[in-house]
């Protein structure tokens, strides 16, 4: 989705621009600009390639300043041409970036039109601009103040002014913006990483702020216009996300990192504490007498999960809800629920807006099981458990969902005790497991060479069926969602029990069926729809727990999970799912880790 940095210096600042850019760049985008103060005036170069492309024009044209703000563009009013890239400017006195959607941008553009603005670009930030410009009255920080009462929806915001070349202004509503702070010059991102390269000082805006860097300082007010103080921490993590090492793409790099992240992870307790989750955590689980999961995609897999080990380790009533669809429906609340959302980024629109609507309807016990301490949900909630996976850069989610199963697991386990269905002997056991489970993945990290074998004949299919049971129906459907999304593969997913009401229409010599088949309960009736695959001509590529006694032969092609690993298994048997979707998408030559139209962090709805 949309990137903004912006930098206030004493030197050219262009390059750092650029760079800040590069590093959002993972999150996905179509067009790319940068504007400087340059001259007295604003000056700017735009690309609808590649952030490379913009640097080599801002180095073909010697743009240069020191005070200036750049964007990465997701389209979504107008299409990716270069009057739509930002930065935007006004009557080339101002210049500006926006990340999010300005809902009455038709309103206000009549308004600036009866104004005698003219509007040059299709998109609803070009309205801001403008706005912004029609109030200047040589204070750039009282007029951002004021124009942002007039816009309605969700917003981050840059700007740049001719007259006050030494400042730049920010606002945030519903999308993130954060202050670098540095030495004689300051920062703004809607990501900290994308400043890693200059500061690791960080103040991490609250709704509604607006923002004022300069060379010496930093001013904000909150969303009543009162001056606030945000606290400065230092995060040093971001180095190294950005280097892919000895990888060819982040997304492998992320597969890889997994044993690591689960690590990080894993409580360092002894015990399935409630305090894990914050410290008002055993109050609220004495409450709740059920479980509201809300998330999107991958994350939404997540929960899936986690309704099988909540219902069975915890016995405690479970619903899972697609964010999107949750937000607007009619639903019948119980205050009694707790609300979890699920959320790598912590920023995506529609959990975010699924969130509020449940605390809006009364739920009160909320908690996010996210990977970013500073994100919007992990602030809006009561409780929260932060997984460790580090930045994930890849589009497609990988170390997020498995460090994501395991808070759940926890969850779920934590509940199980203090509702009294775990016993102490069975904390400590799931405990080992657990730590055990890093070790695990490597063995099955060590199947890269056969599932690239595989994926040889995959990238040349156009269909794929993935089937699971159980706790690894959810495993079935990220599995063909990582292929879909990927390799542009058309991949579905079902429990396998409801092959023969319908899909099973589908299945022909030319359909591959992907089984995730662990040695679980299920396992026979699994075999049994195998069969009926088999019976229709259909090629199985199975993933079988070592002690199935599933052997290839014709038709079927199995490769040997290391372990047989019980309840957390769905954290495994994933694994090998990402690896046959990276390497399917490595053989048809697509771009992994920006798959086209996909942004990371879907920040708008
Ligand atoms: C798929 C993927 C997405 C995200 C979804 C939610 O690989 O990454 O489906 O899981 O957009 O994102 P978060 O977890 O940031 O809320």
């Amino acid at each position: 989705m949309c990137g903004i940095v912006g930098a206030v210096a004493q030197r050219n600042i262009v390059s750092v621009l650029v760079e800040g850019l590069r590093r959002l760049e993972y999150r996905g985008y179509d067009s790319c600009g940068v504007a400087v103060i340059a001259d007295g005036e604003p000056k700017r170069a735009r690309s609808v390639a590649r952030v490379a492309d913009l640097a080599d024009q801002v180095r073909d044209t010697h743009l240069e300043g020191a005070t200036g703000i750049a964007h990465t563009r997701w389209a979504t009013h107008g299409a990716p041409v270069t009057d739509n890239a930002h930065p935007i400017f006004s009557r080339n006195e101002l210049a500006l970036v926006h990340n999010g959607i300005i809902e009455n941008y038709e309103t206000l553009r009549t308004m600036l039109r009866g104004k005698g603005y003219e509007f040059v670009s299709q998109t609803d930030t070009e309205v801001i601009a403008h706005l912004i410009h029609s109030m200047y009255r040589g204070d750039l920080f009282q007029t951002v103040r004021d124009a942002v009462k007039e816009l309605h929806g969700a917003y981050a915001i840059a700007v740049i002014h001719k007259n006050q070349p030494h400042t730049v202004v920010g606002a945030r509503q519903g999308s993130p913006l954060v202050v670098g702070v540095g030495d004689g010059e300051n920062f703004l991102a809607s990501d900290a990483l994308a400043l890693a390269g200059s500061t690791d000082r960080f103040a991490f805006l609250d709704e509604g702020d607006v923002v004022e860097i300069t060379l010496d300082g930093v001013k904000i007010v909150d969303r009543d216009g009162m001056p606030a103080e945000r606290e400065v921490r230092v995060v040093a993590a971001y180095g190294g996300a950005v280097e892919l090492g000895p990888y060819r793409h982040f997304m492998q790099k992320e597969i890889f990192e997994q044993p690591r992240a689960i690590t990080d992870t894993i409580p360092q307790t002894d015990r399935f504490a409630a305090e894990l989750f914050g410290a008002d955590a055993a109050e609220v689980f004495a409450d709740i007498d059920s479980v509201l999961i809300l998330a999107c995609g991958t994350s939404s897999y997540a929960g899936m999960t986690a309704k099988y080990w909540l219902e069975s380790v915890a016995k405690i009533p479970t619903q899972v809800e697609i964010a999107s669809e949750y937000r607007y429906r009619e639903s019948v609340p119980n205050p009694r629920a707790l609300v979890v959302v699920i959320s790598q980024s912590g920023e995506t629109a529609d959990t975010l807006a699924a969130l509020k609507h449940a605390q809006g309807l009364g739920h009160k016990h909320t908690l996010a099981v996210c990977n970013v301490a500073s994100s919007a949900m992990v602030r809006l909630t009561k409780l929260a458990f932060l997984t460790h996976a580090g930045t994930e850069i890849g589009v497609a989610s990988t170390k997020a969902f498995t460090t994501q199963l395991v808070g759940m697991f926890v969850l779920a386990v934590t509940l199980g005790a203090l509702r009294g269905h775990v016993s102490e002997k069975q904390e400590t056991d799931y405990l080992t497991q657990l730590r055990h489970l890093p070790a695990a993945l490597n063995s099955v990290l060590a199947l890269e060479p056969q599932i690239i074998a595989w994926s040889e004949e995959f990238s040349r299919k156009e269909n794929a069926l993935f089937l699971g049971r159980g706790l690894h129906y959810p495993i079935a459907l990220e599995g063909a969602l990582k292929l879909k999304e990927i390799s542009y593969i058309h991949a579905e997913a079902y429990p396998a029990g409801e092959l023969k009401h319908g899909p099973l229409a589908l299945v022909t010599e030319a359909m591959p069926v992907v089984t995730v088949a662990p040695n679980d309960a299920l396992l026979e009736k699994l075999k049994s729809n195998m069969q009926e695959v088999r019976a229709r001509g259909g090629e199985l590529y199975v993933f079988a727990d070592s002690d199935t006694r599933i052997v290839s032969e014709d038709g079927i092609h199995v490769i040997r999970m290391p372990e047989h690993y019980g309840l957390l298994s769905p954290i495994l048997h994933v694994v090998p799912l990402q690896l046959l979707a990276y390497h399917t998408a490595c053989a048809r030559g697509t771009d992994v880790d920006k798959p086209r139209n996909l942004a990371k962090s879907v920040t708008v709805e």
